[in-house]
């Protein structure tokens, strides 16, 4: 799988460990934190509903979805001018994408900032740099990926809203799989959310009778940073290893292994 979107956190490296734990058929996919999508791509469902709080991300899977060939112009159209005018065409499309809020602006932006990492101020504004030394994806291999995007997620519904409303339509029989921010990296994501509020929501999907995948937190060498979920929120849980490369790098201790948890109610 090659990203549409690069999305900070995102689940590429494991989501087809993930998938194993799947049940071997559901109802309607629930992914109420979507980011880059690629559990979603993965599981590949026949009915789904997804969604994130953030709204300038959910425009853009829209325009995937529904405009692939018109995204991959546009991408090509700011490519282009990046690569005549330089770096003034970056940080006019980064003023313009904080104002207009344009899919087609956080496109080129995601493909074209320091370590393609979508990132927002507290203000909602894109605040990453442009990366130098690299030219950005070549339009062409974009168009390639946009379009086999493009025919995964058709059908598919997508909410620029909270994760509680998003899967709020869930019934019996269907699965949700949620991928929440950290709790102890805020500002990783775009939105925080509220444990005490979360823990709620988890009871509820019990109550309903929904099932549910949850990635969490995990290991790192010797540190633990599982967060004690209540024991009757649960049946499951299954610590993974990460190939999460990029947090790797970042701590520069190559040679640590990193787990995530995964946590299931059935
Ligand atoms: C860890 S990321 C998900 C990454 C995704 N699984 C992937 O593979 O790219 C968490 C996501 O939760 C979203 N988010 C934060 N607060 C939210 C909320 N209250 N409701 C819905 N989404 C929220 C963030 O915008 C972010 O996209």
């Amino acid at each position: 799988m090659k990203p549409v979107i690069k999305w900070s956190g995102s689940k590429r490296t494991q989501s087809n460990k993930i998938k194993l734990f799947f049940p071997n058929s559901f109802g309607t996919y629930y992914e109420p934190f979507i980011g880059g999508g690629s559990m979603l791509y993965t599981i590949n469902p026949e009915k789904s509903i997804c969604g994130d709080i953030c709204k300038p991300l959910i425009d853009l899977w829209k325009e995937i979805r529904d405009n692939p060939s018109l995204l991959a112009d546009e991408y090509t159209f700011r490519w282009k001018r990046l690569q005549e005018e330089g770096y003034t065409a970056y940080y006019e499309i980064r003023d313009n994408f904080n104002i207009s809020k344009s899919p087609y602006d956080l496109l080129f932006l995601s493909r074209t900032c320091v370590n393609g990492l979508i990132r927002f101020n507290d203000k909602g504004e894109f605040n990453n740099s442009l990366h130098y030394s690299r030219s950005g994806i070549k339009p062409e291999s974009l168009r390639d990926i946009i379009k086999d995007w493009s025919t995964h997620i058709q059908g598919i519904n997508f909410l620029a809203d909270d994760y509680t409303i998003t899967t709020s339509t869930a019934k019996s029989g269907d699965i949700v799989y949620l991928d929440p921010p950290y709790f102890h990296t805020k500002g990783r994501y775009f939105g925080t959310i509220n444990f005490d509020k979360f823990l709620r929501y988890l009871d509820d999907l019990n109550q309903r009778g929904i099932k549910y995948l949850l990635s969490f937190d995990g290991k790192r060498g010797d540190t633990d940073y599982t967060i004690n979920l209540p024991k009757e929120l649960y049946k499951r849980h299954e610590l993974l290893p990460s190939g999460n490369s990029t947090f790797r790098k970042v701590i520069d201790k190559e040679n640590e292994k990193v787990f995530e948890s995964l946590y299931m109610n059935y």
